[in-house]
């Protein structure tokens, strides 16, 4: 195996592009229509790992089995966002970028490599803003009830009320309205991207669905693939509450995240084993040790989410969802390891709700890694029945009838977690390209 570099402590040196940033919260308020649903017993990794036994059995909809009636949600709850402008002035318009499942909004800001990974970095040079939101119930953002608060739905009004005031000048840490907003998703952002274009057609300008597609079928690799376990207990120290006098402070005595390869390494030593710091790093970071050494910082609280939050394993189990082997940076994949976010029960019994067609009437590009897994099953070149390659990603046009235009775009060589990939920023690159090319040019 690759050696696993660049991991701790990480190396981030000063010099960014030229750009001002910002991050706050945008208090909203929403209505959502959507599911009440039966709560199942999800404070095990083996309850959890249960929950996706049962939603995964073919032929069957556990979202039916669980489903017992609608109703209302009402709230207010706080988006955390980070606002970025071009260093000379902002345009009119501005890209609002959505992540996806297990990440939270730094996947389009990655710093690693002195930030040549960053999304937002290639649109701000294309004269664009960008808005990144942690999606309702994640990260910084307000946390909540995982079955029946959480779910597509609300995230979707969220992401709403977050566009509306940025078209009427109604976040007060940004001084001026913008007249274009651009909707950028990746993954379970793209579902809410698309699903807000066919419920507020007239609230968008542009759809980028980035690693998405219209296949529907491949949604049970990942959920198996990801080893689903209870997110507070994967991640005690981070994504857990790890109370002072259990683990947390055992790890503030020991400093467990900086000491922990040294001393294991003469722990081994001591066994007979001859083995170097980064060859005993090498294995603890690709197992679920380095979950359970993430994420201590005696000056951030832990996320603390409640039970029925679910997590990935490990790295191994981030590598078969989001990375193609071989054309990634491991100590990249490292890094979003120990900052992965959950997935709500409720947004898995959600994410299939979303419409199947969008009066949209703008511009839609759909750019998804040749080897993606959830959307193409690792193979977006995978031939369909009538319908031309890369048919999983040009049947997403059927999706959008009244399109002005539609451009479906195989990033060579990447997996679904597009900008985890070397080469990634090209990638960035033909999105900003068919946006100028199709009328909505930052300027
Ligand atoms: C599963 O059941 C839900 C709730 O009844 C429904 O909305 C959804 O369309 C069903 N999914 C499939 C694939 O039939
Ligand atoms: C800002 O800089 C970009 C890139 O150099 C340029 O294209 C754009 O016109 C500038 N905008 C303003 C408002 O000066
Ligand atoms: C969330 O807030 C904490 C504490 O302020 C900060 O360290 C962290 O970087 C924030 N994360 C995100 C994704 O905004
Ligand atoms: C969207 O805008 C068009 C033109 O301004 C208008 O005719 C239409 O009723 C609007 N649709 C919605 C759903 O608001
Ligand atoms: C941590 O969470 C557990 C389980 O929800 C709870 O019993 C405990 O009181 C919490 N501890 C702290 C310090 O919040
Ligand atoms: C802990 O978090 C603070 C605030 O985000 C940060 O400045 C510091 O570098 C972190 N410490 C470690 C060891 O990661
Ligand atoms: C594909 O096209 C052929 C010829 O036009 C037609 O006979 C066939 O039914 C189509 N198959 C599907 C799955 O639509
Ligand atoms: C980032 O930099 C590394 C090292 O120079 C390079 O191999 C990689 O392709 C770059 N990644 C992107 C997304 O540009
Ligand atoms: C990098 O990405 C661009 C844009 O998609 C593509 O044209 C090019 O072939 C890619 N290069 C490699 C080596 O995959």
């Amino acid at each position: 195996m690759a050696p696993i570099n660049a991991i701790s402590p990480l190396l981030l040196a000063g010099f960014v592009a030229a750009r001002q940033c910002s991050n706050f919260l945008i208090p909203v308020d929403i209505s959502s229509r959507q599911g009440q649903f039966q709560q199942v017993p999800v404070e095990s990794n083996l309850d959890v790992g249960a929950f996706a036994t049962r939603f995964n059995e073919y032929q069957k909809n556990y979202t039916a089995t669980l489903l017992q009636g609608y109703q209302n949600l009402q709230g207010s709850y706080k988006i955390s966002a980070q606002y970025c402008h071009p260093d000379n002035g902002s345009s009119s318009t501005i890209q609002l970028l959505t992540h996806g499942i297990g990440f939270d909004k730094t996947y389009w800001d990655l710093d690693y490599n002195n930030y040549n990974y960053s999304y937002v970095n290639n649109a701000l040079e294309n004269g664009y803003s960008t808005l990144a939101i942690d999606r309702l119930g994640i990260g910084n953002s307000s946390h909540g009830d995982p079955f029946n608060e959480i779910q597509a739905q609300a995230e979707v009004e969220a992401l709403n009320a977050v566009t509306t005031k940025l078209r009427n000048g109604g976040i007060s840490q940004i001084d001026h309205s913008y007249k274009k907003v651009i909707h950028v998703g990746h993954s379970f952002g793209s579902v809410q991207s698309l699903w807000l274009s066919a419920l507020y057609p007239n609230n968008t300008d542009g759809v980028i669905l980035t690693g998405f597609s219209a296949a529907t079928q491949f949604l049970s690799y990942v959920v198996a693939g990801w080893n689903l376990h209870s997110a507070r207990l994967n991640q005690p120290l981070r994504l857990g509450n790890a109370s002072s006098e259990g683990l947390r402070g055992l790890a503030a005595q020991y400093g467990v995240t900086q000491d922990v390869v040294p001393r294991l390494q003469r722990f081994l030593e001591d066994a007979g084993a001859d083995l170097t710091s980064q060859e005993v790093w090498n294995i603890v970071a690709s197992t679920e040790v380095l979950d359970l050494i993430a994420g201590y910082n005696k000056t951030v609280a832990p996320l603390n989410y409640p039970s029925g939050y679910f997590a990935s394993s490990d790295l191994t189990s981030l590598q078969y969802a989001f990375l193609f082997p071989g054309n990634y940076d491991i100590g990249l994949a490292v890094a979003s390891e120990q900052t992965k976010q959950p997935v709500t029960a409720g947004e898995l019994l959600t994410i299939g709700s979303a419409p199947k067609t969008s009066p949209f009437k703008g511009p839609v590009f759909v750019i998804t890694g040749e080897h993606d897994v959830p959307f193409c099953g690792g193979n977006c070149y995978a031939s369909v029945p009538n319908v031309t390659a890369p048919s999983f990603l040009t049947g997403v046009k059927a999706a959008f009838p009244s399109a002005s235009a539609f451009e479906a775009y195989v990033q060579p060589g990447a997996g679904h977690g597009l900008n985890f990939h070397y080469n990634a920023t090209a990638g960035y690159q033909a999105i900003q390209d068919f946006l100028a090319g199709n009328g909505l040019a930052a300027r």
